[in-house]
């Protein structure tokens, strides 16, 4: 007995050296959000039916709310639109600190999910897309599964990915893909809209690194490693298994693709992804998205995150 005490120590000391250990550098909980994120009352790059409100109107219109252990950030789901007006009220959270190799884990209760919706989780540089995109958690009008996505200059492709879930496309560029990037889609129901929500939600994790970018998923109630589940101080990510998302540096050098990224959330509403008549018909919307959104303010009730808590690692 007495001898087995300073062997496990020695046997764990040897492992962490060699293992992929991080320590956090940054935890977010509940008001903790409104002084290390800044609302972006910005217009929408990508063209959304959305009117992103500042940090005072949020809070007023309670569009944004904190509590000791939770953030919710939601649309407004009250107001019918004007159709030559602003879009329907909206949150995005940019965080004020910037992170190149780096960890995260997102402990998510709830995301928004309606038809029109187009809401992420997700981090960039500034220079895009010289310094890259990353997004963990994405996808439109609540259909399927997670979307994990990096979005680079050329010269960055995926190969030899690890990963259980099914690669949509290879080529990260954002010019010969008509910025769709290079996709990683889950395999995993829970993994998103309505069926994430009606479980809990659960974990999203990504790792960036010398080696490329991992994002694993683990459905609230499964087995979820206890770094992870726990937000500990430290986090091993060889313990994690296999992520759905996989992108390998092979054939993507990550320090001229990636600079310091700064972390978002938002919700947006049609744009250039959920708005285009095609997908949003083909996703079992009805009529036009912009008309949609203007006229069915009810639709969103339940369009909002709630996030318990952020913990980053470097
Ligand atoms: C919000 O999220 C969507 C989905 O990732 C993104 O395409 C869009 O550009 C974002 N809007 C803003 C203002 O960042
Ligand atoms: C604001 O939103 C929170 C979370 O949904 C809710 O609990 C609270 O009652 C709301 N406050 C008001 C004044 O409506």
């Amino acid at each position: 007995m007495f001898s087995a005490r300073p062997f496990l120590a020695f046997a764990a000391l040897t492992t962490s050296a060699l293992a992929a250990t991080y320590s956090q550098v940054d935890s977010y909980v509940g008001s903790q959000f409104l002084s290390g994120f800044q609302h972006m009352a910005i217009a929408d790059p990508t063209d959304g039916r959305v009117n992103y409100v500042d940090q005072a109107t949020a809070l007023q219109k309670n569009l944004t709310f904190t509590s000791d252990s939770t953030l919710i950030i939601r649309a407004d789901d009250t107001t019918v639109l004007d159709a030559s007006g602003p879009g329907r009220d909206s949150v995005r959270l940019m965080s004020n600190n910037v992170y190149e190799n780096h960890v995260t884990v997102w402990n998510i209760r709830h995301m928004p999910q309606g038809c029109g919706t187009w809401p992420a989780v997700w981090e960039f540089g500034q220079d895009w897309p010289n310094q890259g995109e990353i997004d963990i958690l994405e996808g439109v009008n609540d259909q399927g599964t997670d979307q994990a996505t990096l979005h680079t200059t050329a010269g960055c492709t995926v190969t030899g990915a690890q990963q259980t879930g099914s690669a949509v496309g290879t080529d990260c560029d954002v010019y010969t893909t008509g910025n769709s990037g290079c996709s990683t889609l889950s395999s995993q129901a829970t993994s998103y809209g309505p069926t994430f929500n009606a479980n809990g939600g659960g974990f999203y994790a990504m790792e960036r690194s010398n080696s490329g970018v991992k994002v694993w998923f683990w459905p609230r109630g499964s087995a979820i490693p206890s770094d992870v589940a726990n937000g500990a101080t430290s986090v091993d990510t060889d313990n994690w298994g296999t992520p759905f998302a996989d992108f390998p540096s092979t054939t993507c050098d990550m320090a001229s693709h990636f600079g310091p990224h700064n972390l978002v959330i938002n919700l947006t509403f049609c744009g250039d992804w959920a708005g285009i008549a095609s997908i949003f018909n083909g996703d079992g919307c009805p009529g036009d998205c912009a008309t949609y959104v203007n006229q069915n303010p009810g639709a969103f009730t339940n369009a909002y995150f709630d996030v318990a808590w952020l913990k980053i690692y470097e």
